[in-house]
């Protein structure tokens, strides 16, 4: 099928490398021509594994493109998917300007039927919006129809999730439509995935229920961890104990810093903007935010315990994207900690295996920042480590090394990611686990 992708952010660009893999003919256009030479020799600008091979195959194969000519993108498909940023305002409301331009800009290019596709994260209903905008912009009274279909990537592994979902949900108004997205993701369908078909209300809304459920479990973890630390339990043995029980599930219950990114922050903030505008106090959600930043500000108070004083101390920070996979540090903890631990006189080292470049525009190198591009060598005369992303390399290290190197065996894991009983010689502290005990798992 020919589709037209519009966006080519994290969630445009998998989703259009992903769609040319299956075969389709892609068209996908962006706003400017930055990096657009670099997309169409299938170079990526952002880290997604996986994502440079699919792309640089599928180029080859002459079955995705990138432009920055909107109208030609538009003329190029029936099917058109709105993959554009829906950042945050001030008012915390998702700000929807640039899907209500791309409405616009279809409208002046509408001469026959398409079906306009959201995927980007939007409140309920505003695909009563575009096609409002798209009824008073265009010159004829074409048909299209307009429907959602949320994606559920995660970054860091937005391929496998595009290629492995757990259910596909589209909202649609039409039979035709539905008929489409039937063609379209028939090749999962027969593999056995769920395709939910749907109301364009229901699908926006589930995205937003979805995100938020996800954050509110990942803050509730956080508060049970914190309750372990007071009675001297290890977490994991309450994350193992009520998740083997299916109606919760184990995944998104490690407790450790608390949640970042472009999306659970964003999208629990505009759910609870949503919940208002319908005079309804999502107070759930409010709690669940107050956890999650909670969790920055104890992570900087355990610090503090245990260095009393940070002032010329050499602090090595292991990790600074919002999760291991990416090089992505929008609302990633990290930020916080480097703000603050700077504001303590401390010298910071820094290293991350891919999100170094990105928060060097946030925090410059200087005297007390230092940046690394090889992690034992930020060990060097270390203080304490500090682990704030659970990449799988930390996972590996070879321990008599850290040791070796660093000036006082000092370790802090914000995410839990090492197994205390390997931690003979050094000072560990995690969350949740101020006394290390397991649970004997017999199956
Ligand atoms: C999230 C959702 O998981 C996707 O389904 C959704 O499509 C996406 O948002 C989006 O709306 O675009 P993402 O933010 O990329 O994906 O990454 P997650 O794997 O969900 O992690 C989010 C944050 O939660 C990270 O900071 C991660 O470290 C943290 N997390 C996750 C925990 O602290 N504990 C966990 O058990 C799991």
């Amino acid at each position: 099928m020919k589709i037209t992708v519009i966006g080519a952010g994290y969630v445009g660009l998998v989703t259009a490398a992903c769609f040319a893999d299956l075969g389709n003919q892609v068209l996908c256009a962006k706003k400017t021509s930055k990096n657009l030479d670099k997309l169409n020799k299938g170079i990526s600008h952002i880290y997604e594994p996986g994502l440079s091979e699919i792309l640089k195959t599928n180029i080859e194969k002459g079955r995705i493109e990138f432009t920055n000519d909107i109208k030609r993108a538009i003329d190029f498909s029936d099917i058109i998917f709105i993959c554009v940023g829906t950042p945050q305002s001030d008012s915390g409301k998702a700000d929807l300007s640039q899907v209500e331009d791309v409405a616009r800009q279809i409208a002046e290019n509408l001469d026959n039927y398409k079906l306009i596709v959201e995927k980007s994260t939007v409140p309920v209903n505003t695909h009563q919006w575009v096609k409002k905008t798209i009824k008073r912009y265009s010159k004829d009274n074409i048909e299209f129809d307009v429907s959602s279909n949320p994606e559920f990537l995660r970054e860091g592994t937005g391929v496998y999730d595009f290629n492995n979902p757990d259910r596909i949900v589209v909202g649609v108004e039409s039979e035709k439509a539905s008929t489409i997205f039937k063609e379209l993701y028939r090749s999962f369908t027969e593999k056995g995935s769920t395709l939910l078909i749907t109301t364009p209300a229901a699908a926006e809304l589930i995205k937003h229920a979805s995100n938020s459920f996800l954050a509110m479990k990942i803050s509730y973890i956080n508060m049970i961890a914190e309750l372990c630390e007071k009675v001297g339990i290890d977490i994991n043995m309450i994350a193992d104990g009520i998740g083997y029980d299916q109606r919760i599930g184990r995944d998104f219950l490690n407790s450790g810093i608390g949640y970042g990114g472009s999306c659970f922050p964003k999208d629990v903030k505009a759910f609870i903007k949503i919940a208002e505008d319908h005079g309804l106090d999502f107070g759930l959600l409010k709690e669940t935010e107050k956890i999650n930043a909670d969790m920055r500000k104890r992570f900087l108070e355990k610090i503090e315990n245990v260095l009393w004083m940070n002032k010329d101390k050499n602090i090595t920070i292991w990790g600074l994207a919002f999760k291991k996979g990416t090089d992505d540090i929008r609302e990633a903890p990290a930020i916080d900690i480097v703000r603050e631990l700077n504001k303590t006189g401390a010298n910071l080292r820094l290293y991350d295996p891919q999100a170094r470049e990105n928060f060097q525009k946030l925090f410059l190198e200087n005297k007390n920042i230092k940046y690394f591009s090889d992690k034992y060598e930020a060990l060097k005369d270390s203080d304490a480590l500090l682990i704030i992303t659970e990449w799988e390399e930390f996972k590996k290290i070879d321990l008599n090394k850290v040791k070796g190197l660093m000036r006082l065996p000092i370790i802090i894991d914000g995410r839990n990611i090492y197994e205390p009983e390997v931690m003979n010689g050094f000072e560990y502290y995690s969350i949740g686990r101020e006394k290390f005990e397991k649970s004997e798992i017999m199956k």
